[in-house]
């Protein structure tokens, strides 16, 4: 503060008023933390719209390239616009209902789980009879003449924020005993979408411009015949009322960690669990994934299996750093091309960020208060099943805004924090680190408590 030759009275007039203001602060903050924390709880489970997301979507198009003597073959294509929520391993499984009696022929690129009754075919047998087939993604490695472009991926999609030529996926299709024309086709109907797991919810086929392909060398184009898209939403709501992932906090100014609620994903899983570097976490077979996907989580008071940890470490003049750090709690569970979102109002303001990758998402041109982080490609892009192994860390340089910044209130935390796409439970705002009533924080004083409280919370539960 400027005030070293100022008159005392002066002084005291403006000690007063910043009591005034800090006071008034304090009050609107927390109201507003408050009232933020009932937002977010309230919004997510209201419906398939995602805030930090809101045009997120799966778009399923259906290019029929050509009509056969008795059906059509069509290019399907599935790509994920959702801006940082990815298909995993086991990869997707599309269903839907044929609006008549049709059959598949062929399929290139993707098969059917199931081929069906097709017992009243003489000769040529159809690929699926079912009047509602499965499809599902070929595994990588195929033959050649089985494979179609964007497919053999094991059904794995990026998320269209991290790799933008991975968020698709596709395969062909030769449908018989269906129209023949634009007029006589019928759209296949009750379209699903597991990815891998439930959460989506397809909307109706409708026909949609005809898609205009460009050659190779683009100076020639041709066009579809027909064009239909299935547009699909997620709402985590659909896939558990619990939470996936839960936050925990710590900081440089206070040595008490606020950690994840206990019960934070619910706490059905408890009798099963497993606890740390006991025999059982040792044993063979506690990594092997299982057909279902049901995890085998690692005892914690929170029975979450993932754990995203923010801590506030260094206040400097002009900047502050956060750490981040992930933690796995599933021992049958690689995550493979893992996404964190985090929205603070001081991400509009990033310096550096070491160790992940990290782009703004900027939804609402206006507010630039979202980012996603993701892991660097071969270098920690998988974070690895429950165990020593199982955690991913970095740091975030943030430039000041000397106006907002403050370590008071809880404002050094993030508002929102998603993992995968799943919003994660918060700690209750009133368990927040508190800035200690002595104003002046000595950063180096702090600095080795700091640290220590890092570790910890790295290392127990
Ligand atoms: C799906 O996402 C794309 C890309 O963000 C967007 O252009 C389109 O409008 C979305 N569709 C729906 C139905 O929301
Ligand atoms: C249909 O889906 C494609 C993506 O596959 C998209 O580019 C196109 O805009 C969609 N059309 C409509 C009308 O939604
Ligand atoms: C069907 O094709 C005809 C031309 O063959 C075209 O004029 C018409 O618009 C098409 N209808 C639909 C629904 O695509
Ligand atoms: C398919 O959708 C229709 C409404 O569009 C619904 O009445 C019907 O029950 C659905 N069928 C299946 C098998 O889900
Ligand atoms: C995770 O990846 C490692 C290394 O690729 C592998 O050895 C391990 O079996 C995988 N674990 C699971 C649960 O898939
Ligand atoms: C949002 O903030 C980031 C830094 O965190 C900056 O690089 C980006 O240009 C900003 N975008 C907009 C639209 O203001
Ligand atoms: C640290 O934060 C905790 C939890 O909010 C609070 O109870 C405690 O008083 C704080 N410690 C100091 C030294 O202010």
């Amino acid at each position: 503060m400027p005030g070293s030759s100022m008159s005392s009275s002066k002084l005291q007039a403006m000690d007063l008023s910043g009591f005034i203001v800090s006071s008034f602060h304090r009050f609107t903050g927390l109201k507003l933390i408050f009232l933020l924390a009932f937002i977010f709880k309230v919004l997510p489970h209201a419906a398939a719209y995602d805030p930090l997301d809101p045009t997120g979507n799966i778009t399923i198009k259906w290019d029929v390239m050509s009509w056969t003597p008795d059906g059509y073959v069509a290019a399907v294509t599935m790509s994920n616009f959702q801006m940082y929520r990815n298909i995993m391993s086991p990869g997707w499984t599309l269903g839907w209902e044929w609006a008549k009696k049709e059959v598949i022929w062929t399929m290139v690129g993707a098969q059917t789980t199931e081929q069906g009754d097709c017992s009243k075919f003489k000769g040529n047998t159809p690929h699926c009879c079912k009047k509602n087939p499965t499809v599902v993604d070929l595994l990588p490695g195929v033959p050649y003449n089985q494979q179609f472009s964007n497919c053999c991926k094991g059904g794995v999609v990026a998320s269209w924020g991290q790799d933008p030529s991975s968020s698709v996926s596709a395969f062909q299709v030769s449908v018989g005993l269906a129209g023949t024309s634009n007029k006589t086709l019928k759209l296949p109907k009750n379209f699903t979408l597991l990815g891998p797991g439930p959460g989506y919810t397809c909307g109706p086929a409708k026909v949609v411009p005809s898609t205009v392909f460009l050659s190779p060398d683009r100076r020639r184009k041709t066009q579809a015949l027909m064009t239909w898209n299935v547009t699909c939403t997620y709402s985590q709501f659909l896939v558990s009322r619990n939470p996936t992932c839960c936050v925990s906090f710590s900081s440089f100014y206070n040595n008490t960690i606020t950690s994840c609620p206990s019960c934070a994903c619910g706490c059905q899983n408890k009798r099963n669990c497993i606890k740390p570097n006991s025999k059982q976490a040792h044993k063979a077979g506690v990594n092997t994934p299982k057909k279902d996907n049901t995890p085998l989580l690692q005892c914690t008071h929170h029975m979450c299996p993932i754990r995203v940890h923010w801590h506030v470490k260094l206040n400097y003049k002009d900047y502050w750093r956060v750490k981040i750090a992930v933690t796995n709690f599933n021992y049958r569970l690689n995550y493979t091309m893992w996404t964190l979102v985090a929205q603070h109002p001081n991400l509009n303001n990033v310096t550096q960020v070491f160790s992940f990758d990290y782009k703004p998402l900027v939804p609402y041109q206006s507010i630039n208060d979202t980012g996603m982080f993701y892991g660097m490609k071969f270098y920690n892009d998988l974070l690895m099943e429950a165990g020593p192994q199982g955690n991913i860390q970095s740091e975030v340089l943030l430039h000041k805004d000397q106006n907002t910044f403050t370590l008071k209130h809880g404002w050094a935390f993030p508002r929102k924090v998603y993992f995968n796409g799943d919003e994660c439970m918060l700690p209750p705002p009133d368990t927040y680190p508190i800035l200690p009533n002595s104003a002046y924080v000595n950063q180096r004083a702090f600095s080795t408590v700091a640290i220590t409280v890092f570790f910890m919370v790295l290392f127990i539960e």
